[in-house]
């Protein structure tokens, strides 16, 4: 009777929690439906008279400057194409879809050659990338695909689906699942549902982890496992802490165990973390995973309250941005040439086959992640430069 109650509570609970993430989406993500137009947008849509002034003009639309990785993408890619002469127009929509597609149409009115966008919402920016479509404007999709559009030439990014994969590995080795003969215990908390990337990471991670739920060896006491039952809006550590303590209050009494929780990134870690810690009373090791190297993460893996993240070297992932937009921008359409010619000292390698935007396969260009532990850490991000410690020890990401 009493789990009964506790299982009635915390579907209540997960719903209202449901619906908060999804009224955060709405309210945030609510792609407006046709993008009725307004009298204003009327007047932006006719043809703005760009001016020609012989400038080359790059705009660089990020999500928002919460999540600590845009702030370094944003900044080295406005520094790589001053670099190479170009006046950059950089902005961040604070993850709301309509501040992102007014930064879009001020990019088109200050006379943008090229767009480079990472999409709040991927299926929301059609109408406003056809117009910059029809001025002749190149548009590349920076690590989040755009969707439903012709309107977009090329997308870079890293190999998300393995992103995924090598979160559900290293929890398979970690628990030995391979040759485990008694069940263990997981739960997910999966990112934002308008990102598209999203669904790569949970797709690589399910896949991978596949054989072990269905022959019960590793189970899901919450039952939650679906994409949209896992997901985190906003990447929020808030709310995928929320939802971890709901969770662990209501399917984890004493003396049940938890030993993972697959994390789709670092923020929605860190809430995870916090909520292991303040709600949970076993005394066992939980794994926790995560992605992106974000520096408090880094500190976390350091004292083991992470187990791994992935990390994206974002230096390279700019690097090949600017030199394709370059390229395009005078006229190019460039194929495997730009990385047999580049000279590049990492891996890349350029994919024409599983990236349908709905529209089109978008010719991409992927990069590799790699898994980092408490055990390559040291090698992988420090002696490579990577990350640094000031004189005080304090860490920080170079590069
Ligand atoms: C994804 C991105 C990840 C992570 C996440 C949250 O789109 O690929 O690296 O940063 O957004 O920001």
């Amino acid at each position: 009777m009493q789990n009964k109650k506790i299982r009635l509570f915390s579907l209540l609970l997960s719903i209202t929690l449901l619906t908060l993430t999804f009224t955060a989406c709405g309210q945030a993500s609510s792609t407006p439906a046709a993008e009725e137009p307004t009298e204003q947008t009327q007047e932006e849509a006719k043809p703005i008279s760009r001016p020609d002034d012989g400038r080359t003009v790059v705009g660089v639309s990020m999500p928002d400057r919460f999540l600590e990785r845009w702030n370094i993408d944003g900044a080295f890619l406005k520094a790589q194409f001053e670099n190479d002469g170009c006046d950059v127009v950089l902005r961040y929509a604070n993850n709301l879809i309509d501040t992102q597609i007014k930064d879009i149409r001020e990019m088109i009115s200050q006379g943008a050659d090229l767009l480079v966008v990472t999409a709040v919402d991927g299926t929301a920016l059609s109408s406003v990338l056809e117009d910059a479509r029809s001025q002749g404007i190149k548009i590349l999709a920076y690590d989040r695909l755009i969707m439903e559009t012709d309107a977009v030439d090329y997308y870079v990014s890293f190999d998300n689906y393995k992103v995924g994969v090598l979160q559900a590995n290293f929890i398979i080795a970690e628990l030995g699942l391979k040759t485990a003969e008694t069940s263990q215990t997981i739960e997910f908390v999966t990112g934002d549902p308008v990102d598209n990337n999203a669904r790569y990471f949970y797709n690589g991670a399910m896949d991978t982890l596949k054989p072990y739920l269905d022959s019960g060896i590793l189970t899901v006491p919450s039952g939650q496992s679906g994409f949209f039952e896992t997901a985190t809006a906003q990447w929020s550590p808030d709310i995928a802490q929320q939802r971890l303590q709901i969770i662990l209050n209501s399917y984890y009494p004493r003396g049940t165990r938890l030993d993972a929780v697959l994390c789709a990134n670092d923020s929605t870690a860190l809430g995870a973390t916090r909520a292991l810690a303040a709600d949970y009373s076993e005394k066992n090791h939980v794994i926790v995973t995560g992605q992106d190297g974000d520096i408090a993460n880094i500190y976390n893996i350091l004292n083991g309250t992470q187990s791994m993240t992935v990390y994206k070297q974002l230096k390279q992932e700019s690097i090949v941005t600017v030199s394709l937009g370059k390229a395009i921008i005078s006229g190019e359409m460039p194929e495997e040439d730009l990385i047999s010619e580049s000279g590049w000292d990492f891996d890349c390698s350029y994919n024409t086959e599983d990236y349908n935007n709905g529209n089109k396969v978008v010719p991409s260009y992927l990069l590799r992640p790699i898994a980092i532990t408490a055990v390559n850490i040291e090698k992988e991000l420090f002696e490579t430069g990577y990350y640094q410690r000031n004189s005080g020890g304090l860490i920080y990401a170079t590069k």
